[in-house]
C-alpha cells in the first residue's frame, strides 16, 4: 500500500453560485439575501479536490463545456495537481452549474443543470481506467446510468474497489448503489435506499441492512453529529466534533475524498471514517465547497488534538 493511491474520482464539475440568505422562500415569495459568490463546486469536483488535499494522486472523469466556467472549473483543478487528461471538454454542452441558498446556521438548499457531465459516455469512462490506473474509484451518482455501468463493469474486471456516494437522488441508482464495494449516503439517501422512513438513533440499523443489501462496507454521515460506519469488523458510532458552521456545502464531498484517501492508502473503514468526519467537521466552517476542502496537515493536527 502506498501513502498517495491513485484515485479516480467520477462526477460532476460545477460552478456554484451561491446566495447568502436570512431564510430561504417559499413558493411564490421573493427574499432579499444578504451575499453573493460564486465557487467551484460540484460534488464530484469537491471530492476529487479534498482526496488531492489529503495526500492521493487524482484524476477526474467529468464533462465540461467550452464556456467561461469550463475554463475556470478545469483550471481550478490543475491548480490542486488534480489530472484531468479524462475531462471531455464538449461544444455543443454548457458546464454544469448549481444555485444554493446558504442559511445562518450553513444549511443549504441546492438545485443544479449537470450540463456537461451527461456528455460522459461509457467509453470515456472505460478509458478513464485504462488511463488512470486507480487503487480506488469514487464516484457520485451524477453521470448518466450507462456510463457509471460502464466504470462498475470495468473496475470489477480489473478488481477496483468502487467507492459509491448515492447522491443524488439514489432511489434512481439503486442498483448501481448496492453493486458498489463501499458505500457512503447521508440520512435521507439511506432511507431513500432502504424504501423506508428512519427516525433519529435508527442509523447503526439502517447502515446494516444497507450492508445485506451487497456493499461490504456502508457509511452513514449523520451531519453534525458524525458518521455511523458498517463493515466486517461491525457497527461504530464515530462522533463529530463540535463547531461553528457557516456553510454545510460540500461537507459529505469533504468526507468522501478524504474517507476514499485513506481506504487507498489500505486504512480500515473505522479509521478512515474518523478521517472522514474530521474532514467534514473542517470544511462546514468555512464558505464554499471547494475552497473549503482540507488539508491533510489540518485533519491530522484535528485528530492529533481530539
Ligand atoms: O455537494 C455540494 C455540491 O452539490 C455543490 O458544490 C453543488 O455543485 C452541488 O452539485
Amino acid at each position: 500500500m502506498t501513502d498517495s493511491p491513485r484515485i479516480l474520482v467520477a462526477g460532476s464539475i460545477n460552478t456554484d453560485l451561491v446566495m447568502q440568505v436570512t431564510a430561504a422562500p417559499e413558493a411564490g415569495e421573493t427574499v432579499t439575501g444578504q451575499s453573493f459568490a460564486t465557487f467551484g463546486g460540484g460534488k464530484g469536483a469537491n471530492q476529487a479536490v479534498s482526496a488531492a488535499r489529503s495526500g492521493a494522486q487524482v484524476a477526474m472523469l467529468g464533462g465540461l463545456g467550452k464556456d467561461a466556467f469550463g475554463q475556470q472549473r478545469l483550471l481550478d483543478l490543475q491548480h490542486e495537481g488534480i489530472a484531468t487528461e479524462t475531462v471531455s471538454v464538449f461544444d455543443d454542452l454548457p458546464s454544469g452549474v448549481a444555485i444554493i441558498l446558504v442559511e445562518p446556521g450553513g444549511e443549504n438548499r441546492i438545485a443544479y443543470v449537470p450540463g456537461a457531465t451527461w456528455g460522459v459516455t461509457p467509453e470515456l469512462a472505460t478509458s478513464a481506467i485504462e488511463r488512470w490506473n486507480p487503487d480506488v474509484i469514487l464516484a457520485t451518482l451524477e453521470h448518466r446510468p450507462a456510463t457509471l455501468e460502464a466504470l462498475w463493469r470495468e473496475a470489477a474486471a480489473r478488481d477496483i474497489p468502487v467507492i459509491c456516494n448515492a447522491t443524488p437522488e439514489p432511489a434512481d441508482g439503486r442498483a448501481l448503489a448496492l453493486a458498489a464495494s463501499m458505500l457512503v449516503v447521508n440520512e435521507v439517501e439511506a432511507a431513500a435506499l432502504l424504501g423506508r422512513d428512519l427516525a433519529s438513533g435508527a442509523w447503526p440499523d439502517a447502515a446494516r441492512a444497507l450492508r445485506d443489501l451487497g456493499p461490504a462496507v456502508v457509511v452513514i454521515t449523520t451531519g453534525s453529529q458524525g458518521a455511523v460506519v458498517a463493515s466486517g469488523d461491525g457497527t461504530d458510532v464515530v462522533p463529530a466534533p463540535q463547531v461553528d458552521a457557516v456553510d454545510t456545502t460540500g461537507a459529505g464531498d469533504a468526507f468522501c475524498g478524504a474517507f476514499a484517501a485513506e481506504v487507498g492508502r489500505g486504512r480500515s473503514p473505522l479509521d478512515a471514517t474518523r478521517v472522514g468526519v474530521i474532514a467534514g467537521s473542517i470544511s462546514v466552517t468555512r464558505r464554499g465547497a471547494q475552497p473549503s476542502m482540507p488539508l491533510k496537515r489540518e485533519i491530522d493536527a484535528k485528530l492529533r488534538a481530539d
